[in-house]
This record gives C-alpha cells, sequence and structure tokens, in this order.
C-alpha cells in the first residue's frame, strides 16, 4: 500500500486528514466512536486568552447544501486547553494544531505567547476572521495590510510555525494570502465559513446569523486553494465542503499539503476515519507510491 504519510512544517503526520476547527470538540468525545491517533492531526476549537461562553440557542442551522453556525467562539480559554486536554494528546502522540483567535492584536498576541513549543505542537492556526473592536468590527482577515501586521505581530513572540487561516469574504484571497506571507506565515489554511442566515416563516424572524459550511463552500475553498497554491510558497490546508475521499483528492491535486474536514462529521461521525480509508483505496488503485506527490497535480 502506497504511504499516506505528509510532512507540514516539518512534522510528519501519518495522513493528511484532520478536523476543521470547532467541529470535533476538545477531541476526547469522539473517542467512544473511534481513536483520535486516526487523524494526521488534531485541530482544536478556536481558543483564545480568556474563555468564552458564546452565544445563545440557535447555534446550528442545517441548510439544503451546508449548515450555518454562530456558536460565538465559545472556549474553555488557552491556559485550560493545556491544562486539561493537551495531556491526553501528548499521551495519544497525536500533533496539535492550536487555532486561535482576538478580538485585538493584545489579545492574539497574549493568546500566542501561551501557547508552549512542545514537539507535538504542529503549528498555531490563526482565526483571522474575528472583528477587530479598536476598528469599529471590521475582520482582521478582510484587508491585506491589517493581515500583514497581525501575523507579524504574532510571528514576534512565538517561536511555532504560524498558519493563517483566511475568510472567503475578499475581493482578491491570494492578496490576503500573499500578505500572510510576507508578515510571515509558514501556512495556509483555505478557506473559513462565509457570512450567512436564515428566516423561520413560522417565527418570522431570523432565527441565526452565522458562518456557512459543508458542501455548497466546495468550489469556493477549491478555488482559492487552486489559486494561491501558485503564487504563494507556504503550504496550504484545505477545507471547505470535504465529504468524502473524492472531495479531499480534489484539494490534494488543487495544491493542498493537508485537508480539514467540519461539517461532514455533523452528518456523519465516521466521515474522517472513512475519507482516511479512501484516500488509502484510491493509491492503490493508481498504483500510487505516496498522497504526498499528488499535492497540486491539477496545475500540470
Ligand atoms: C460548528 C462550527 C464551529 C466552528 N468553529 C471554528 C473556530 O472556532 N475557529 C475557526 O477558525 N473555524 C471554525 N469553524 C470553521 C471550520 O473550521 C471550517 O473552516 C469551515 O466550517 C469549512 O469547513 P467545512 O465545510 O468542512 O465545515 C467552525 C465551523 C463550524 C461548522
Amino acid at each position: 500500500m502506497g504511504t499516506l504519510a505528509v510532512d507540514l512544517l516539518g512534522k510528519a503526520l501519518k495522513n493528511p486528514v484532520m478536523n476543521a476547527s470547532g467541529t470535533l470538540g476538545y477531541g476526547i468525545e469522539i473517542e467512544p466512536l473511534w481513536n483520535i491517533e486516526t487523524l494526521g492531526a488534531y485541530v482544536t476549537k478556536g481558543l483564545s486568552e480568556k474563555p468564552h461562553h458564546g452565544n445563545k440557542t440557535p447555534r446550528v442551522w442545517e441548510e439544503r447544501h451546508g449548515m450555518i453556525n454562530s456558536i460565538g467562539l465559545q472556549n474553555v480559554g488557552v491556559d485550560d486547553f493545556f491544562s486539561h486536554y493537551f495531556p491526553f494528546f501528548v499521551e495519544r502522540k497525536v500533533p496539535v494544531i492550536v487555532n486561535f483567535f482576538g478580538f485585538s492584536e493584545d489579545e492574539y498576541i497574549s493568546c500566542a505567547r501561551k501557547v508552549p513549543s512542545h514537539h507535538l505542537v504542529v503549528a498555531l492556526e490563526m482565526n483571522l476572521s474575528c472583528p477587530n473592536i479598536k476598528k469599529g468590527g471590521i475582520s482582521f482577515g478582510k484587508d491585506a495590510p491589517a493581515v500583514h501586521n497581525i501575523v507579524r505581530a504574532v510571528r514576534e513572540v512565538t517561536p511555532v510555525p504560524i498558519i493563517a487561516k483566511l475568510t472567503p469574504e475578499v475581493k482578491n484571497i491570494v492578496e490576503i494570502a500573499r500578505a500572510a506571507y510576507e508578515g510571515g506565515a509558514d501556512g495556509l489554511t483555505l478557506i473559513n465559513t462565509m457570512p450567512a442566515a436564515v428566516i423561520d416563516t413560522r417565527s418570522r424572524n431570523m432565527p441565526l446569523k452565522g458562518g456557512l459550511s459543508g458542501p455548497i463552500l466546495k468550489p469556493i475553498a477549491l478555488r482559492a486553494v487552486y489559486d494561491c497554491y501558485k503564487e504563494v510558497p507556504i503550504p496550504i490546508i484545505g477545507a471547505g465542503g470535504i465529504m468524502d475521499a473524492e472531495d479531499a483528492l480534489e484539494f490534494l491535486m488543487a495544491g493542498a499539503r493537508a485537508v480539514e474536514v467540519g461539517t461532514a462529521t455533523f452528518a456523519d461521525p465516521f466521515a474522517m476515519p472513512k475519507i482516511i480509508s479512501g484516500l488509502g483505496e484510491w493509491l492503490d488503485e493508481n498504483n500510487c507510491a505516496g498522497i504526498a506527490a499528488i499535492t497540486g497535480i491539477a496545475h500540470g
């Protein structure tokens, strides 16, 4: 059988499949169904310097081709994650990507500072979709100079590799990706959710405004990966509507080194183990020695 192993920012992952941030709790919750070491790496729920309670319910809404969530970045805080949850990943020897956010540059910096440089911490994944409170709530990730500055500010306070996770809600994602790279990002995650809403015709109100994810996002995410691959010389993690191994292959061929799977787990909690075995079968059927070799092959 060909190997599913990939190198990501100098760390060897046993396969290129990981959960998308916020869609697999703190990892331990999935254990009654399958073991966390099945994944190439675990991505944390977005962590902040201090804990957050998040939004009122409803927080998730099923759409015809996806779902909308408005969790409100609820999390236990970075200190609690490392004292209570991280030892579980150390015990299982599972690489961890630490997704984190802030509502100001200072919050990003103080959170990043608290993340230890540990051999299992692959990278910090910066959620750049957050509103910048000091700039009237406009998201950091929508403006190239703001992305450059925030990445550079975090780069200065941590030796841990940085992955910039970008919002698709921009005119030119390549320009934003380049700004992240020039600010010091070592990798990119493409993409986060799109702003969306639902109307409940029975109650005649808008019960939920939030981020759209799932299959409806896939072509947009694929385009972002494809366009950034040639223009920005750092590894890309593809995310957005990956439901099966075929979808994952599309992202790898478009230029992703690894993939994150989110909404699929809500539809089928075994989606990720199935994707991993599906990729293994594909390698055998195609007489391919290793999955790493297919990154970017769609570019010819
Ligand atoms: C319930 C839920 C919670 C999420 N929480 C976060 C988060 O804390 N930080 C983040 O960067 N992205 C978060 N996301 C976005 C996902 O990580 C992912 O980028 C997006 O959902 C697209 O992938 P998918 O279509 O496979 O779900 C969340 C998505 C969902 C559905």
